[in-house]
């Protein structure tokens, strides 16, 4: 039979493109989410790729009888993979009791249901973030984890803490925290990919949407940097490489009944890119010149980072494989399809 897995969040961005490798690699996937940074059309386009539709679950994880009431009626979850959460940096700042209640509330839930209803294993989506501005690059897992500079950055080490602390009380249950740098790019199909509501956040959305017309220019925050062009390096990660990470980390936590019971991993390529390399790179393979000006800093902002990624390639024998140019291009094809469909 096949095995069922939870997955929290799953019609958003990195959740979709998940829960379509699981499918593909012969597993069930229940879906919960409560719709608040996504579109119920997504189950269409994951059932489109794979065939299957995955069944799905609309509520809030934050109401501890709904997640009772989800774990009565799938008796038999084999994992959570818990991509639920706000994560929006700058909203966070304006409203954080609402980021720290969303956040921490879904995960404990979830954690009491897993020791409640005995299941045994979470994947649990946490971020560079939690790393601020590394003291050596790239950087390892054992780095300092620094004071958040967002409550946002702030619930993602505050999960991990809470993680660890009840992982060593219930040696029944085993966790894998997963890292992830900056996610980008979509499905080959281009079925499915990020959808941002409004004027995006990051990076790559915003190249996208500047050069299909929707946005006039974009800001590149800062060329001062004490980087080989001056602007920020971030570890740019194919959303489709760090889906697959979910799977392998799921069969690591299925398959290992030894397993330390709180394990850490970066996922990132392990090589950093400048704005102005991911400006040039999209402008090469899509033939479309990006209008773009430098402006100031944006506050908040770290100068560089890139993932030291020896131990997701060791431990868990995964690597990043898709190339920057194929993830551009991928991000590109994706803006022009929804554009196509939401004119
Ligand atoms: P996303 O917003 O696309 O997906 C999150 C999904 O969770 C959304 O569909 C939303 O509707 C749902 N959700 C939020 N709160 C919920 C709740 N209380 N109950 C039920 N559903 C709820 O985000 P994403 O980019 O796919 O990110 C997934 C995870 O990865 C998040 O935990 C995020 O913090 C983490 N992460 C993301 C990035 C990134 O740059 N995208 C980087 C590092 C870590
Ligand atoms: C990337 C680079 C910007 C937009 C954020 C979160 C982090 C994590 C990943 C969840 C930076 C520059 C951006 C623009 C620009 N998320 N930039 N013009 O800030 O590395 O990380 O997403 O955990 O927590 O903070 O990603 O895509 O916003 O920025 O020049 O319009 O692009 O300054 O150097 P960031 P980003």
């Amino acid at each position: 039979m096949k095995k069922l897995i939870l997955v929290t969040g799953g019609t958003g961005y990195i959740g979709s493109h998940t829960v379509v490798e699981l499918i593909e690699n012969g597993y069930d996937v229940v879906i919960v989410d409560n719709l608040s940074n996504s579109r119920i059309e997504v189950l269409d386009w994951i059932e489109q790729i794979t065939g299957v539709r995955p069944k799905f679950e609309n509520f809030n994880l934050c109401d501890t009888s709904l997640v009772e009431n989800f774990c009565r009626k799938y008796p038999k979850l084999e994992a959570i993979i818990h991509f639920a959460a706000l994560k929006a940096v700058g909203e966070s700042v304006e409203i954080p009791i609402e980021y720290y209640f969303n956040n921490i509330t879904s995960l404990l839930n979830l954690l009491s249901a897993m020791r409640d209803f005995n299941i045994p294993n979470i994947v649990f989506s946490s971020s560079c973030t939690v790393y601020g501005e590394p003291d050596k690059l790239p950087v390892t897992e054992d780095a300092q984890v620094k004071k958040a500079t967002s409550p946002y950055g702030n619930t993602k080490q505050i999960s991990e803490e809470i993680l660890e602390d009840t992982l060593k009380a219930y040696s029944k249950l085993k966790a894998i925290s997963l890292r992830y740098f900056n996610p980008i790019g979509a499905h080959k199909s281009a079925l499915i990919g990020e959808l941002p509501l409004g004027v995006p956040l990051n990076l790559v959305p915003f190249v996208t949407q500047t050069a299909g017309g929707i946005r006039q220019e974009l800001k590149v925050f800062g060329d001062d940097y004490n980087t080989p062009d001056g602007s920020g390096i971030r570890d740019y990660i194919n959303v489709v490489d760090l889906a697959k990470a979910h799977v392998v980390a799921i069969e690591r936590l299925i398959q290992h009944k030894n397993l330390t019971n709180y394990e850490v991993f970066n996922l990132g390529t392990g090589k950093g890119t400048s704005v102005l390399e991911i400006i040039k790179t999209f402008e090469k393979v899509t033939g479309i010149s990006v209008n773009y000006k430098i402006v100031t800093r944006r506050a908040g902002d770290i100068e560089k980072v890139w993932a030291d990624t020896k131990k997701a390639n060791e431990v868990l024998g995964w690597k990043a494989s898709l190339s920057l140019e194929d993830t551009l291009l991928s991000a590109w094809n994706w803006e022009k399809h929804i554009r196509s469909i939401f004119k």
